[in-house]
């Protein structure tokens, strides 16, 4: 089968935002209570496009109601998938019965990173798939390659031209060894086999619990799939056909996080409740180190911040290493810590731009290519910065909760496309805040 870049897609109308969300927070509050954890974005990604696998009904519960899922959603409904949310009650029931295109339109796929998670159920199924590039946020380079080299490793014919990959080919199982546990790319890989004929064995594959969710998730699908944490390995027997099937999604590890941090920088005393403690280990380990109290329960934690905090180093790595994802809040902790902190981002080549606004508020951060030096405690106070991404806008959340006056946070929807009501939540637990819409500047 000959792969096929001329199907050009249609374009969905897209309104161009007219207006910015903004957020203002007043720092000094110390944050106290609890706060529930809802389901991890980066799970519902993959097991949302994952539903394109069955033409019977998928009933996905815990959904956290936020932007990314919106589009993920939007473009599904896109492709002829029939969709029932209902985001007061975080379920989303999806029947993909009648899937009448094998390419994602390209407005809705640019927006965000997941949107590449449709490609192996649509080749597993239908022999075919195509999307652009996607978007997602601007942190590296972000390539592909894993996944396409994964797809060919199954037999399909991949091309990428102007922006746009399209494979085709009907799939075998294969042995593949990954360059690097990609995330999404161990995701898509896993559900490109799933339907292959034969035994597909993923080495090197990334087990972050949010794929290990996507497995539980095919499993209950009718999915034959094995894995071996330690070994990073994965096994996949190819099986004819998927079922449907009703699923709730992992808590937020980050989202959780998040939180902690939340808590720790205002020294304060926050529980995050309905999450999985296993998930925050590394996070825990740093707090612990930096001079936090946590406890931990079954399905809850809470940390304690009652005396001075001291400066830690923290280096990503893959799970269960420290997560890149929580490096930037974790760095607006570490300006309130007292010493020298070395923060080492190993994943991504370009999260640290939100350095520079904390230096705005009057951190004293250095940066040198993916390593931060952080000097604390220093004193903030509150300016107009942007969040420059999703967790970037987390980490400039953070600072103004410990500094002195307001601080104005431009582009917050960046913030809205992965937390679901953090200034909100953040207010509940004691912070001065508030959310707004100002009308958007001329490009
Ligand atoms: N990489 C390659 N080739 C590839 C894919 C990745 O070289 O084909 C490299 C990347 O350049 C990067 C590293 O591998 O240096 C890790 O990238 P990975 O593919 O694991 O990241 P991802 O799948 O694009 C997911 C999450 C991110 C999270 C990372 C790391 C989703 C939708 N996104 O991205 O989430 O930071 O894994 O855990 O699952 C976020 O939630 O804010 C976010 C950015």
């Amino acid at each position: 089968m000959t792969v096929s870049l001329i199907d050009a897609p249609a374009r969905p109308p897209v309104e161009p935002p007219v207006r910015e969300r903004v957020y203002t927070i007043r720092g000094g509050a110390r944050l106290c209570g609890a706060v529930q954890i809802g389901g991890a974005k980066n799970a519902a990604l993959p097991i949302l496009a994952a539903t394109l696998l069955t033409a019977d009904t998928c009933v996905i519960e815990n959904v956290p109601d936020i932007a990314d899922i919106r589009v993920m959603l939007d473009l599904l409904r896109h492709m002829g998938a029939d969709v029932v949310h209902e985001p007061a009650l975080g379920r989303v029931a999806i029947t993909c019965a009648d899937i009448r295109t094998r390419t994602t339109p390209d407005a809705l796929a640019e927006r965000f990173r997941g949107s590449f998670l449709v490609m192996g159920p649509l080749l597993a199924r239908f022999g075919q798939a195509s999307t652009a590039r996607p978007g997602g946020c601007n942190i590296g380079s972000r390539p592909v390659d894993v996944h396409s080299k994964g797809f060919r490793a199954l037999g399909a014919e991949v091309a990428n031209v102007d922006h746009r990959f399209a494979a085709s080919g009907r799939l075998k199982g294969a042995n593949i060894l990954l360059d690097v546990p990609s995330h999404t790319g161990t995701e898509n890989i896993i559900m490109a086999a799933v339907l292959a004929d034969g035994l597909t064995v993923i080495e090197n594959a990334s087990i972050e619990p949010e794929v290990l969710d996507l497995v539980d998730f095919l499993r209950s699908l009718g999915a034959r799939i094995a894995w071996t944490p330690t070994a990073r390995q994965l096994a996949i027997q190819g099986v004819p056909r998927l079922h449907g099937t009703v699923f709730r999604l992992m808590p937020d590890r980050l989202e959780a996080g998040t939180y902690l941090l939340a808590g720790a920088i205002t020294r304060g005393d926050v529980t995050v409740e309905r999450v999985v403690p296993d998930h925050l280990r590394s996070v825990i380990a740093k707090l612990v180190e930096a001079g936090a109290q946590v406890d931990e329960a079954e399905h809850s934690v809470r940390v304690v911040v009652d005396r001075p905090l001291t400066a830690v180093d923290v280096h990503t790595y893959f799970y269960p290493g420290f997560p890149t994802d929580l490096q930037q809040p974790f760095t607006a902790l570490l300006t309130q810590a007292h010493g020298e902190s070395i923060v080492q981002e190993t994943v991504f080549e370009a999260r640290m731009t939100y350095a520079y606004e904390l230096q705005r508020m009057g951190a004293d951060v250095g940066v040198k290519g993916a390593t931060a030096v952080v000097n604390g405690p220093s004193r903030l106070h509150g300016t107009t910065v942007t969040a420059h991404d999703l967790r970037a806008g987390a980490a400039v959340m953070l600072a103004a909760l410990a500094a002195e006056g307001d601080t104005l946070i431009r582009a917050a929807h960046t913030v809205e496309r992965g937390y679901n009501r953090l200034i909100d939540n953040l207010c509940a637990l004691g912070a001065v805040g508030s959310a707004d819409w100002l009308e958007a500047l001329p490009a």
